[in-house]
């Protein structure tokens, strides 16, 4: 999706698919969004990460059997507008759906040097992570690290006490621009695109973070990956506040002694 004045690239989920190793022209390997969306039901996820299984069976009472039938849940990630709608299966589908759609790891051969560095891999999403409102959904690194008794030596991305997100956070996302290199909200005066760090899908980002101090032997370092539809800052703008903070969804956990 365009903007129909300046022609900056809003949503993108086709194209981020078409440029990916899910597109193929043999039609045996393409696997289009039905191949992931519409063989999703509760307890199946189908994303490129796990089996996306043939729901067998027939389209109405008095039709022949098929050998799949496509689901309709159509989910996306979203967990958190289907559980507002009393529709808890669709967003325990989305907390699946998230849950298999990344992994992390860790390498942690640098901490000496204070460096710890992170790697996602986008291993089962058909298009960048996050996709879609890709400017407004938060998917960030959360980092920990505690020495021997416990102590938490190092942290980022913890959210706040007002459930935003610290300023230094590893933020996955969009950044759209106003034409003079300003960061803007309001999708109508997005001239640019300033930042583009998405997770493509199966791509790798690593991230090298700079520790104020080499953590001591016996520390554990826990990093996770997490997901929340919308910043609760923006949620606040709508006249009378009527949302709570969303629900984060883990995507992903990693950990490591050092
Ligand atoms: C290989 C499996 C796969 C394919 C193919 C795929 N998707 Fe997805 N989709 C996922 C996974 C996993 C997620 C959850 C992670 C994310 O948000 O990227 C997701 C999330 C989404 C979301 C929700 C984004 C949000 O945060 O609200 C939308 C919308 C979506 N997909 C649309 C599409 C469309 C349109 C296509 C085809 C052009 C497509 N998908 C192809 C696996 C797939």
């Amino acid at each position: 999706m365009k903007h129909v004045a300046f022609g900056t690239n809003l949503e993108t989920t086709y194209t981020e698919w078409k440029n990916s190793p899910y597109r193929s022209e043999d039609p045996a390997k393409n696997i289009p969004c039905q191949g992931c969306h519409m063989y999703q039901k509760p307890g199946i996820p189908a994303t490129g990460s796990t089996d996306r299984p043939l729901n067998p069976g027939s389209a109405a009472d008095d039709s022949v059997d098929r050998p799949h039938i496509f689901t309709h849940y159509f989910v996306g990630a979203n967990s958190y507008v289907p559980g507002l709608l009393n529709d808890t299966a669709k967003a325990g589908m989305a907390v699946e759906r998230l849950q298999n759609a990344a992994t992390l790891s860790l390498d942690t051969s640098r901490i000496k040097d204070k460096t710890l560095s992170v790697t996602v891999a986008n291993t089962g999403a058909g298009h960048s992570i996050p996709t879609g409102v890709a400017d407004l959904r938060q998917v960030w690194l959360e980092i920990t690290i505690k020495d021997k008794s416990n102590q938490t030596g190092f942290q980022m991305g913890v959210l706040d006490d007002k459930q935003e997100l610290p300023e230094n956070t590893i933020v996955f996302r969009v950044v759209f621009g106003d034409g003079k290199g300003n960061k803007v909200v309001n999708i109508a005066k997005a001239r640019e695109i300033l930042k583009d760090n998405r997770i493509k899908a199966k791509e790798k980002v690593t991230e090298l973070i700079s520790l104020p101090s080499a953590p001591e032997k016996g520390s554990r370092v826990t990093v996770r990956l997490l997901y929340r539809s919308m910043d609760p800052a923006l949620l606040k703008q709508i006249p009378g506040d009527p949302f709570k903070p969303l629900p984060v969804v883990e995507m992903a956990k990693a950990q490591a002694k050092i």
